[in-house]
Order: structure tokens, then sequence, then C-alpha cells
């Protein structure tokens, strides 16, 4: 059997579409915001790896979020670029469809809250009302895209026969793929699985919509629940890289499709992810916003493939089928992560940098290459991971403030003491302030020369890769005026990594166009 949708054509039985909304609900939670530039590289990157759509962003909310799905909409191939907007939102509906206007293949994504709870208190709207504006925004859309999805806010939560007729007036006026959110992460698979069961039965027109999963991760189930919905006759699911976004995050797209891929036997659907490419993509992800994965996380985690007790390293070297029950390859795990040395000449570093997902231009290349050969003289080898975080800071080289210089003085016997030198506006300004530790006196510094007042939210330390002369990886994130901000540095020295961080948000702060939270409808 097949089913005919507007932008994938006849489409087999068991064929999943992978919606990827890593850069909407994925970048919409705290700590994930991404620049422009930043986006694009990851939509790049998202449609070599061969994922069906891409949820670019809700243009409404900000001119930048406009801007990154415009921009994401002109560069995308073949990937079906998707924008985001509320159902009877006029100004929603047409900036999504401005915003995709130049792809070749585009949705419009309408959500409106169905649940008792969410309609009487952040609605505040009766059910009749709900019903309009579902047939309203979903019959705007429709005159912008033949692809309209619509969602059903907090579904799993609502009431099956309102979720019914919910979606029977979504398909009456021109849905093509429905989607029914657990989006406080509260169901269990088998609740999942009724639900899509129920849906597929009773509503009219059922059979020539696509539904659609959107598992979030509260309890953990994001992944459970999205599989239940496939086999209950869900064909896409939303999922993001790294599992990233709102509170516990979405179903993780990596584990799912390898979940499909390493389970056929219980799961015969198909999906067009180059899997060997998940480990690259997520590895960009990390790199972009500071944010590693959890050591163990599946698939992707550092530790995912390794082998710690003797027992099993034994099982391993007899026959990897002992403990292994995908090879790492299969998800791009290489056995030789040392990438380049000193000796690496200019086209080795453009090669590994454009692997990595990185498009430079000749003289970011020159620029990142000259730090790349300083970098290679402090370390004795550098991994793909350095190479990210280096390049990573090539974004904000030529913003307002910038880190100079630093001398310091600690110990265990006395206050630390640190001068500090930035360059802010084109001129060099140097503050001397001694602190609870270096650290501490260098954000003071900081704060002294940029007269800032910002509030400092977090600050963490990674090791980018193993050994003592690993690079420090920071991350800062600073409030201010209800605005958050992430920074990142890195660098051999823990200390000039942190300010980097610091100068990073910093700089965030003075430029960021604030994002609108956009404010619900009212009746
Ligand atoms: O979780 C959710 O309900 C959502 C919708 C906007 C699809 O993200
Ligand atoms: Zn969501």
């Amino acid at each position: 059997m097949t089913i005919q949708h507007p932008s994938f054509g006849d489409i087999s039985e068991n064929r999943v579409i992978i919606f990827d909304t890593t850069l909407r609900d994925g970048e919409q939670s705290p700590g994930f915001s991404m620049n422009l530039d930043e986006k694009l590289r990851m939509a790049r990157a998202l449609e070599n790896l061969g994922v069906d759509v891409i949820e670019a962003g809700f243009p409404v909310a900000s001119p930048g979020d406009f801007e990154a799905v415009n921009a994401i909409a002109k560069a995308a191939e073949d990937v079906v670029v998707c924008a985001l907007a509320r159902s009877g939102g006029p100004r929603d509906i047409a900036a999504a469809g401005e915003a995709i206007a130049p792809a070749r293949r585009k949705r419009i994504h309408n959500f409106i809250s169905t649940s008792p709870l969410h309609m009487k208190y952040k609605l505040r709207m009766t059910p009749e009302t709900v019903l309009e504006l579902i047939a309203s925004g979903n019959r705007a859309s429709r005159q912008l895209s033949d692809d309209v999805q619509w969602s059903a806010e907090d579904g799993a939560r609502t009431e099956i026969d309102f979720l019914c007729r919910c979606v029977e007036v979504a398909i009456r006026n021109g849905a093509t793929t429905i989607n029914i959110p657990d989006t406080v992460g509260f169901s269990t698979p088998e609740e999942i699985a009724a639900i899509f069961e129920t849906l597929r039965q009773r509503v009219p027109g059922a059979e020539k919509v696509i539904f659609s999963t959107h598992n979030h991760n509260d309890l953990g189930l994001g992944v459970a629940n999205s599989l239940a919905a496939l086999t209950a006759g869900a064909r896409q699911i939303e999922c993001t890289i790294n599992g990233i976004g709102e509170r516990a995050g979405n179903a993780a797209l990596e584990e799912l499709v390898m979940a499909i891929r390493t389970r056929h036997d219980k799961l015969p659907f198909t999906h067009a992810v180059h899997t060997p490419s998940l480990l690259g993509v997520s590895r960009l992800l990390t790199g972009i916003t500071g944010f590693d994965v959890q050591p163990n996380k599946a698939i992707v985690g550092r530790n995912a493939f390794a082998h710690e007790s003797g027992i099993h390293q034994d099982g391993i070297l007899k026959n990897a089928a002992t403990y292994e029950i995908m090879t790492p390859e299969s998800v791009g795990w290489t056995k030789s992560a040392l990438v380049l040395g000193k000796h690496s000449g200019r086209a080795a570093f453009r090669d590994k940098v454009a692997s990595l997902g990185y498009t430079l231009s000749d003289a970011e290349i020159e620029h990142a290459f000259a730090r790349f050969k300083t970098l290679a003289d402090q370390k004795k080898s550098v991994f793909d991971d350095d190479i990210i975080a280096l390049v990573g800071e090539e974004n904000h080289l030529d913003a307002a403030i910038q880190f100079d210089a630093i001398k310091v003085q600690s110990g265990s016997e006395r206050d630390a003491w640190v001068e500090l030198t930035l360059t802010v506006s084109g001129a060099p300004k140097t503050a001397s302030v001694t602190g609870n530790g270096p650290v501490d006196a260098a954000f003071k510094a900081i704060a002294m020369i940029c007269e800032n007042d910002a509030r400092l939210a977090l600050f963490s330390v990674a090791a980018v890769t193993g050994e003592t002369d690993a690079q420090a990886k920071t991350t800062v994130r600073l409030e201010k005026n209800g605005r958050t901000v992430d920074g990142q540095g890195a660098d051999v020295d823990t200390i000039v990594a942190a300010v980097k961080a610091y100068v990073h948000a910093l700089n965030k702060l003075m430029t960021k166009a604030s994002r609108r939270a956009p404010t619900e409808l009212s009746a």
C-alpha cells in the first residue's frame, strides 16, 4: 500500500519520514541558541545526513528567526524546509509562508493546544474557538503551501473524542500531515500507540494523511514512545540531534534511526538517514552550542562503544558481536581520532575543516590555520574536537570586545591576582584585580573593563580531548534584563578559555536581537 503526499509523492507503507526539529524545538531551549551562520551549517549537515524535513524555526518569533528560516530555505537543495506558525495567527502564517517561499520543497506547520488544561488556562479559549482556528489556520496555510502539517499541542493529554474532532477538521481544511505531540513527556508507549490506533480507525480521511509523533523526554520515554507510535501506524517521527529540546529534550534522532536499523526484525521500517554521518552531525552541534552529550549517551557518547571490563574486552576480541549490537563505524566512529599535527599543511587543514561540516572563506581559513599552528605547537596531538573548538571561535573574532592577554598569579597561600587586557571597540583596556581564585579575579577584571552588570548564571569547564595538554572548553551563561546568552571559549590554558567564553557571551549580549516570546492567542 502507498500513500500520496504533496512533498513525497507515493510513499511506501513502511517508509518513515524523519522530521528534524533541532533548529526549532532544539534551538529554543536555554543554552542552545545558534546564530544565522551556525544554523545554516547545521541545516547543510542535516540535509547531507538525509533527514526528510528540517523544521528551520518559528519565523514570527523574531526577525532573527525569520531570517534564519529564509536563509535555510534558499540554501536547501532537496530537503523539505518547514516553518512553525500558530493556527489562527494570520501574522504567523504569513511570516512562515514568506520565510519558506524560496525553498524548492516546503511545509507550513500550524499548531494549537487541544488539551482541556491548555485551552482553559493557556489559551483561554473554548473548544469551539480552537476548532475554528484549526480550520482557518490550515486553509490560510494551504494558500501558501501544498504541504501543511497540523499539530495538537499537548495532544497526548487531550480527550480522545475532542482530538478526533480536531484531526477531522484539520484534514478537511487541508492538513497533509497530522502530528500528535506528547508536549510534556507524560505518556507511556501503550498510551501513545492507543492514540494513533484510535485516530486512524475513527477519523474520516485518516487514510489520506501521514500521522506524526513528537515526544518530549521528561520521563526518558521519548524514543520508546516514538517507536510505539510507528507500530500503531505513525509514519513521521519528529526528533532532534542529541535529543536536545525543551526541558529534558526530544526523542534523539540518532537513537531512533539506529533502533530502526538494528532491530529491523521488530521495527520493519525504512528511512533515508546515512547513519555513518551521525557522529559528525552530533559533534557539529556540540561544537556549535558548547554543550557535550553525556559520556554514556547512546550512539554518540564517548563511552557508547568503549569496553572497559576485562571480560568484555576479551569477548570483543574473540567476536565483536558478543558485546556490540552495532558497529562503531556504522554510526561514524573511526579508529583514528588523531587528525593533524604541527607538520600538517594548509590543504590538509582545509580538508579536515570541510569534512567537519564547516564552510569558511579563504580569509577565515588563513586565520584559522594560523591559530591551528599555534595550537599544534602547544599540544602534542590535534584531534577533531580541537579543530571544532578552534573553528567555532572564528565566528566571534570580529566582535566588539576581544581578548588580548592575561597575566595570572595564584596559589594556595594568597588571593589570586590577574592583569587582563581586552580590546574594546578597537582600544586596548587593562585592569588589575585580585579575587577568590584566578577565575573570579579574571571575571571581575572583565566586569571592570566592560562595565557590565550581567549576572553569571553558569560556568562550566570540560576537557576537549584526553591527556594533560588537552584544551579546556568553557561555557559561560550570562543573564541580563530577562535575556540569557551562552558564550564558549577553548584554550590549553583554562583561565584563558574562561575569559574567552565570558567575552563571547558579553559580545552576544550586546548584539543579540531579543527573541520575542510569542504571546499566546486570546479569544
Ligand atoms: O511539543 C510540542 O507540542 C511542540 C509543538 C509546537 C509541535 O513542539
Ligand atoms: Zn515540542
